[in-house]
């Protein structure tokens, strides 16, 4: 490995293929909503053939002069031949402008027909562009690239290259994930829980609102038979080795059909003064030892989770319980938004409880019905408690209780 300086570092992938990675330890809130604070990288790699360099897509703009320094330390910027644009979200474009700005770069610039667009509207600058069609394939000496178009992850413009003759797949946003870790994981043995979380966070925030695009795209590479050793991401670690290729394309798989982990729940609750957070210790109570694994996410006077990680933890839910309140006679804003993007983002179908606290009105309750007609969220039972529980409320919880451990598929 070199390091150009404390953000950027160049690694030799295989033979013929260097990763440019950029390590953003400063991004607080990635995409300006997401929060992130086990960072994120951006990948970009170089492709060396006997017919000139390849690049497959640049990094974040903020980086730009650090990631052209050590693009220049392994070729002659101005040799490159193509600059293969996989997707064209700033963190993957952003430095083509300044690239392109280099005297003498003369590149043609490959990409979906969409990409052209874009280059213009997003970069403004002027490149030798050339749409690439599904499925086409350009020959460089003995290196073979075919452009599989993958509509939707994470924009329409999407694509990946399967580099024929090193068996890899670069992928851009799929397969990616946040986190700062080693470049490269060899093996499944190898992928940790900790790193298949911060993979299921990225998906659950950036391509979970298109899970059957994911889908599609999984049935394609299916369909086309390509032996994959290696997947180059444009987040993240690259995946090395058959059985961690393998591992990870069953996890997209069972992310986009939203398939739960059993035992989970997941609880999202907000709590004014202590009304709603005292029936979740409730809940909490009575499902302890009982064989479920709980997630909680809570938003008080004084903690709020990160919507990020709730997000990512909710996907593979079992189970999800929702404790809020009335406020301003309608529902408590953070759980507005919150499920919003749980339905804009995830949309999955998931057994839901709800419990709601209010004074004089359960608008809270009213609402959150409401919202549920938009939602593919199934409401499986609801409690709701005039701010202090009676015992009726609490053998009502017990019930609930008992529904939640049969829908997670434990024993009451
Ligand atoms: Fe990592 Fe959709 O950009």
């Amino acid at each position: 490995m070199k390091s150009t300086n404390d953000n950027v570092s160049i690694h030799k992938v295989m033979k013929n293929l260097d990763l440019i990675r950029v390590t953003d330890a400063k991004v607080k809130y990635f995409e300006a909503l997401w929060e992130i604070p086990e960072g994120v990288t951006y990948n970009s790699y170089v492709l060396h053939t006997s017919e000139g360099a390849v690049l497959f897509d640049t990094v974040n703009s903020d980086f730009s002069r650090d990631y052209l320094e050590a693009l220049r330390s392994v070729t002659d910027v101005r040799d490159f031949r193509y600059v293969i644009v996989h997707h064209m979200e700033p963190d993957h474009s952003g430095s083509l402008k300044d690239l392109a700005r280099v005297e003498g770069f003369r590149a043609e610039v490959l990409g979906h027909p969409l990409t052209s667009r874009l280059i213009k509207s997003l970069l403004n600058i002027e490149v030798k562009f050339r749409q690439t069609r599904d499925g086409e394939e350009l020959k460089l000496g003995a290196t073979t690239l075919k452009f599989i178009h993958v509509p939707w992850l994470h924009w329409p413009e999407t694509m990946f290259t399967y580099v024929e003759d090193f068996r890899t797949l670069m992928t851009c946003d799929a397969f990616g994930a946040y986190s700062m870790p080693p470049y490269m994981i060899s093996g499944a043995e190898y992928l940790s829980a900790e790193y298949v979380r911060f993979m299921r966070k990225y998906f659950a925030n950036i391509i979970g609102r298109y899970r059957e695009n994911v889908i599609k795209a999984l049935d394609k590479l299916e369909s086309l038979g390509l032996s994959v050793d290696l997947m180059a991401p444009s987040h993240g670690a690259v995946l090395s080795g058959v059985d961690v290729v393998n591992r990870v394309l069953k996890l997209y798989r069972s992310w986009a059909e939203g398939i739960a982990e059993g035992g989970k729940v997941v609880v999202l609750y907000t709590s004014m003064y202590g009304y709603v957070e005292r029936m979740v210790e409730e809940l909490l109570e009575r499902v302890a030892d009982r064989g479920v694994r709980v997630e909680l996410f809570k938003f008080t006077s004084v903690h709020r989770d990160n919507v990020a990680d709730f997000l990512g933890s909710l996907l593979d839910a079992g189970v999800f319980v929702i404790a809020t309140s009335t406020y301003d006679g309608g529902l408590f804003p953070i759980t507005k938004y919150l499920l919003s993007l749980v339905v804009s983002k995830l949309n999955v179908e998931k057994p839901t409880y709800l419990i709601t606290a209010y004074g004089w009105n359960d608008a809270a309750l009213r609402e959150l019905k409401n919202l549920f007609s938009s939602s593919k969220l199934v409401l499986k039972g609801e409690l709701t408690v005039n701010s202090t529980p009676t015992k009726a409320d609490l053998t009502r919880l017990d019930e609930m209780t008992r529904e939640i451990l049969t829908q997670s598929g434990v024993s009451p």
